[in-house]
């Protein structure tokens, strides 16, 4: 192995950590997220939670991220190892493995759908079809599922649809080797690089089309309640109820943890390609509030309030019920009744397909870190060695994806397990490492005074409000979804099975890590925490 790799300017670090965090996190499950729980009842939790969790857990994985690299270690199994010395802490970095392992399996997936529909729209694939139905079905049809011919609103709206899923099978494979070559270029050479083409696009090309949704105005008069004016209004006005509300501010803390990218095992990576004295207590912040510009600001502003400007608050709720809905179905159906829709529509999807590459980036690098560094791979070698795996790992989820594979792998690994691991790496990191070291850690180099509350935060806080939402989880959520409540009974072997698949990939994960460690000489391995 030689020499480690680096980030080649702080402006493309910024850029890739931006990249890193803003997602289809941002542009599809926010809005979503807000819509479901009520607008801007959401937005004083969400608030609260990036105050209290978001940027104490992303301080703390910066500079895990930074004291592992020291160390050459660009995973978590090898940095949990250097905050608490103990044989079981590398297994406890499994978890920054199987979190980017399963995520970036559906998440390439998804990101292959908003290429195919860039093309879609640029060439008026689905063009003629402005209602919601006929849209959804096409959806439908591309990913495979089922479509009821029998409804005369599907069969008679003058488009055709996808009579097999190969179409999104051969996106699929395009967008899974796209990161793959990306990947293979290396920190610097390839993520950094594509991170300053890709981000100030995506910031351009949201920002037109923010100025195109704000001057929508009241697109149909009969529908006065229909307006951007309602659609903005609906987003941000604050309803004080909702604090009391426990399923809000799960659903808020959830929200803040896969939009910053927190639990994944990548800020900490991205983290170890700095240097010992770099700064990350304010180039973290600034990246945190590059991320919450684009996801309150400008994904706030695009797919509800667009949507409530022609459908009306209650519809949109209801047609919101779903990310992919919004932004797969609803969304084309309202390009095609603006003037310019094949223009604007191409861009929201090619905006979101380059905020997508740039997160699969980080979710892939913490698993090529590893195959490097712990299994001594060549680059090459374990950017194919990833692409395999995910390759595999997609099958189930493209083909099952309606009998629940994807929702699954989002539910456990996306959500679930990302409060897990913050909780047990922000308790090792304050309490076994240490405050007074971890409070060295994240200030040594600093461009920034951390206000010193943060060491009461970090400490007390933050670990207080994770165990609160996960014991909340454990009581109130899991129950029924493991009791399999909800789901259609036919669905429940492949439920069994997509849960069944994810244990079967930890095992493996900690399998290669018990590998990696016996064949271990004193290299970069060995502890001094
Ligand atoms: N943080 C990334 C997103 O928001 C994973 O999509």
């Amino acid at each position: 192995m030689g020499e480690k790799e680096r980030w080649g300017t702080r402006v493309g670090l910024i850029l890739a950590m931006s990249g890193n965090a803003v997602g289809l996190g941002n542009f599809l499950r926010f809005p979503v997220q807000a819509a479901q729980n009520g607008g801007g009842a959401f937005m004083i939790p969400y608030f609260i939670c990036f105050l209290l969790l978001g940027i104490p857990l992303m301080w703390v994985e910066w500079s895990i991220g930074r004291h592992g690299g020291k160390y050459g270690h660009s995973s978590t199994p090898g940095m949990m190892e250097r905050i608490w010395d103990h044989p079981a802490a590398k297994y406890v970095g499994v978890l920054g493995l199987f979190m980017p392992m399963i995520v970036m399996i559906y998440y390439t997936y998804i990101e292959s759908w908003s290429l195919g529909y860039a093309i879609f729209t640029a060439t008026g694939g689905y063009w003629g079809a402005t209602e919601f139905a006929p849209m959804q079905a096409f959806l439908h049809s591309y990913q495979g599922i089922p479509i009821d011919m029998a409804n005369p609103e599907i069969a008679n709206a003058g488009i055709s649809y996808f009579s097999s899923i190969w179409p999104a099978y051969i996106l699929f494979i395009i967008t899974l080797a796209c990161n793959i070559w990306i990947l293979s270029k290396g920190v610097s050479g390839g993520i950094e690089v594509m991170a300053k083409i890709a981000m100030p696009t995506l910031f351009l090309f949201a920002i037109v089309l923010v100025i195109r949704v704000l001057t929508l105005g009241t697109p149909d008069p009969s529908i006065p309640e229909a307006s951007i004016a309602a659609g903005m209004g609906f987003v941000w006005n604050p309803v004080p109820e909702a604090l009391t509300d426990p399923g809000v501010w799960l659903a808020a803390a959830g929200q803040v943890f896969f939009t910053l990218s927190l639990g994944f095992g990548s800020i900490q990576c991205y983290a170890s390609y700095l240097r010992e004295n770099d700064d990350i207590a304010l180039t973290g912040l600034a990246t945190g509030s590059v991320n919450e510009f684009a996801e309150v600001v400008l994904g706030g502003t695009l797919a509800i309030p667009a949507a409530v400007a022609f459908f009306g608050i209650e519809r949109t709720q209801e047609l919101a019920q779903s990310s992919f809905d919004l932004a797969f179905a609803v969304m084309p159906s309202l390009f095609q009744q603006i003037p310019g829709g094949q223009f604007f529509g191409a861009m929201w999807f090619a905006l979101l397909f380059l905020a997508g590459i740039t997160s699969s980036l980080a979710i892939g690098q913490p698993i090529m870190a590893f195959l490097q560094e712990e299994l001594h791979m060549s680059r090459n070698k374990a950017a194919l060695t990833l692409g395999a795996l995910v390759f595999v790992g997609c099958q189930p989820v493209i083909f099952y994806n309606q009998q629940g594979f994807l929702s699954e792998f989002d539910f456990w690994a996306g959500t679930f397990g990302l409060v897990v691991f913050a909780t047990i790496e922000i308790i090792l990191f304050a309490w076994v490492f240490g405050i007074d070291r971890g409070w060295e850690e994240l200030t040594r180099g600093a461009d920034m005074k951390v206000p010193r509350i943060f060491r009461t935060i970090i400490k007390y806080v933050t670990p207080t409000m994770l165990l609160v939402i996960l014991g909340s989880w454990v009581f109130s959520i899991l129950p029924p979804v493991l009791r399999y409540e909800g789901v259609n009974p036919d669905y429940i072997p492949y439920v069994r099975a997509a849960r069944l698949m994810m244990i079967g990939i930890f095992i493996a994960l900690c399998a290669a890590v018990a590998y990696a460690w016996r064949n271990r000489t004193n290299g970069p391995g060995a502890t001094d925490a």
